[in-house]
């Protein structure tokens, strides 16, 4: 049995790199695998990191839930829940991991250099500790399996690296080194303006990055637009090298269809763009169109989302809280 967790940060809406890259496969997971424990945290105490005078938080975490759920995250078998809910146990671990965390390392952290930009100096503390923070998420529960896009990698190992220093120095395997789960075909879906960045929800244009709560007019809209190259579909998948507009779409493609670069290669070899597009805009029309329409149903009355949100941390607090105590045990605090 695994145990899974994983997280999205309520900041803007959730966008296709979000979806393919990570919530789609937490759904595959949960349906292929249901032995699994499965732990789906909405990262609120991470959306804080950096100021945004806009964002209401309680809203935003709601949307983030309705997107879970709309998406196939089944509260029976998955517990949804705020961060926040269970703050005092992840930010008290954070602190224990903190103090076994070189500053070399979160030195090296590119999201922290992303953020930051070039004012560093001035950045919070919360932005440059956010990825310990992060592995307290994941240790709190001593999850074994991280299922995330490419981006959150470097953090990951950040996370096996805290938890093996931790075992070193207690001399005991208590934590288990979290196992990356990098899945599917679209690990790092890019923009749809330039290819060689990746879709992100603070993009200035929104004509970068679909939402899930775009229309079908504005997803046709958007693909329609997205920028490509002059020369038709490679018949490999080795030619779409260089080519990263085009290779970013047939990635999205694959991903949404569950198939293969290759077989969707396949099926348009020599095509044009005028072609593949349409093809392209309908099918994910028809996979996001669904999950836009009951996010907000859900959202509509959020009684549903409290209730589902409340189970979910109470069962996540069910299984930190013998975790931290013997984290603590362990270091050798006073228990009384
Ligand atoms: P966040 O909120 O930026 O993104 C949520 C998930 O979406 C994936 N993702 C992408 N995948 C493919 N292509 C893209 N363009 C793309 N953009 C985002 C991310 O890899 C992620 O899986 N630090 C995390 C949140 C977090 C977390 C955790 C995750 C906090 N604690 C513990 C796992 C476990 C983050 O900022 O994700």
């Amino acid at each position: 049995m695994k145990r899974i967790l994983s997280g999205m940060q309520p900041t803007y809406q959730l966008h296709l790199g979000n979806y393919l890259g990570a919530l789609k496969n937490w759904v595959d997971l949960q349906n292929a695998e249901p032995e699994n424990e499965n732990l789906y945290c909405v990262v609120d105490m991470h959306a804080i990191t950096v100021p945004n005078d806009k964002l209401n938080l309680e809203q935003a975490t709601r949307e983030i839930a309705a997107a879970y759920i709309a998406a196939g995250i089944d509260p029976k078998k998955s517990a949804i829940f705020p961060q926040s809910a269970v703050g005092d146990l992840h930010a008290q671990l954070m602190w224990l991991l903190a103090t076994m965390t070189q500053i070399g390392k979160l030195n090296r952290m590119t999201q922290f250099k992303d953020k930051a930009g070039k004012n560093a100096e001035k950045a919070g503390l919360g932005l440059y500790a956010y990825p310990v923070l992060m592995a307290a998420d994941i240790l709190i529960y001593n999850a074994t399996h991280v299922p995330v896009g490419e981006d959150q990698k470097q953090h990951l190992e950040l996370a096996r690296d805290i938890a093996s220093t931790f075992n070193h120095r207690f001399d005991k395997e208590f934590f288990t080194l979290p196992e990356p789960m990098i899945m599917g075909a679209a690990t790092r879906v890019m923009s749809l303006r330039d290819g060689t960045q990746k879709m992100s929800k603070s993009a200035e244009s929104d004509m970068s990055r679909i939402n899930l709560t775009d229309t079908p007019e504005m997803i046709a809209d958007k693909i329609k637009r997205a920028k490509t190259d002059p020369n038709p579909l490679p018949d490999t998948v080795e030619g779409l090298e260089g080519r990263p507009e085009a290779a970013n779409l047939i990635t999205i493609y694959a991903a949404m269809n569950n198939q293969t670069k290759e077989q969707v290669i396949a099926e348009f070899a020599g095509k044009q763009f005028s072609e593949f597009k349409p093809k392209l805009s309908d099918l994910t029309v028809e996979k996001i169109a669904p999950i836009t329409a009951r996010m907000r149903e859900l959202l509509a009355d959020v009684s549903e989302i409290d209730a589902i949100l409340k189970d979910g941390a109470e069962k996540a607090r069910s299984v930190a809280e013998p975790i931290l105590t013997e984290v603590k045990d362990i270091m050798g605090f006073w228990r009384g």
